[in-house]
């Protein structure tokens, strides 16, 4: 080992110290879970946050996977203004998608880094309990986006109960209501509310850009209060416009910190949580 590693693990000593026992929230974009290299770089990095006693939640959807599998299927995906409808056919390929290949593949590498991960989507043990989103006006146009569901309640004592029991709990972004109906549910929404229902120290989504930028330029510490302008500038739109409006709304319910971060780079999620510069978007109140 190089005197500057040495020097690196001394710096996150600190950080180990402040973080052992707290519940890291952590939800990675479809892109990240797409190849088998890109999930183990990942994951790796997740294992050793774990190994080091921090109580890892991970949270998932799987947009690319769902579209392709679908497209395998034969079924055509239908989107307005780039959000995919979710008519009968395409919720069947999410629930085998996103409950079954994305969920099942990441238990697997975590198993390979000696981490005992159960996969579980918002479905199991009421963990979720969703509505379904009313039609909405876009434009001209009124839009009903199919079985998209809106969270109504977490309910975290699953989750409680498998970290007590010292497994990493997996969870894939459905959800149902009591009737029975399921729902394909934005991840991003699901890390930020099972964050806020846990009280956990950390909310970190791990999407495909470096973390909210302003032009070229990456904004590396964002405060709450300057989100809306943000967003009302246009500055912050699309996949992005979701992530910082749950995290905010995970900071105002009590999480302590929002993380933004590329996680197609390597060793990015570490970088953020133990060195002093961090690598990606930190949002705080
Ligand atoms: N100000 C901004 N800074 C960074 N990215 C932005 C900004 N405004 C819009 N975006 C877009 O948001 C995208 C990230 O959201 P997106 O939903 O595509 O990814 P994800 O949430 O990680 O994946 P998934 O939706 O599959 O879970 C970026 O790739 C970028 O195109
Ligand atoms: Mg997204």
């Amino acid at each position: 080992m190089k005197p500057e590693h040495v020097a690196l693990l001394r710096q996150a000593l600190p950080y180990i110290n402040r973080f052992k026992g707290k519940v890291f929230v952590i939800k990675l974009g479809g892109e990240v879970a797409r190849t088998p290299e890109q999930l183990a770089a990942f994951c790796e990095q997740v294992a050793l946050l774990w190994q080091v006693g921090i109580r890892v939640v991970l949270v998932h959807g799987g947009g690319p996977q769902a579209t392709e599998m679908a497209e395998r299927l034969g079924i055509k995906t239908r989107t307005v203004d780039g959000r995919r409808i979710t008519d009968d056919e395409t919720l069947d390929v999410a629930k085998m998608v996103f409950a079954g290949k994305i969920n099942v593949e990441m238990l697997s590498v975590l198993r390979r880094y000696g981490v005992a991960a159960v996969g579980l989507s918002g479905v199991d043990g009421d963990l979720i309990e969703a509505a379904r989103r009313p039609p909405v006006q876009v434009g001209r146009k009124v839009v009903d986006y199919g079985h998209v569901g809106d969270i109504q309640k977490v309910d975290p004592g699953l989750i409680h109960t498998l970290l007590g029991g010292g497994f990493l709990p997996v969870i894939s972004s459905l959800g149902a209501d009591a009737d029975g109906n399921i729902y394909n549910i934005n991840a991003d929404t699901v890390a930020a509310r099972v964050a806020a229902a846990m009280g956990a120290e950390k909310l970190v989504l791990a999407s495909n850009v470096d973390g909210v930028l302003e032009g070229e330029t990456l904004r590396s510490r964002i405060k709450i209060d300057e989100l809306e302008g943000l967003i009302g500038a246009g500055t912050i739109r699309g996949g992005m416009q979701p992530k910082v409006s749950e995290a905010a709304e995970a900071l105002r319910g009590g999480v302590v910190s929002a993380h933004i971060l590329n996680g197609m780079k390597p060793d990015t999620l570490l970088l953020e949580v133990f060195t002093d510069d961090g690598c990606g978007t930190m949002i705080a109140r």
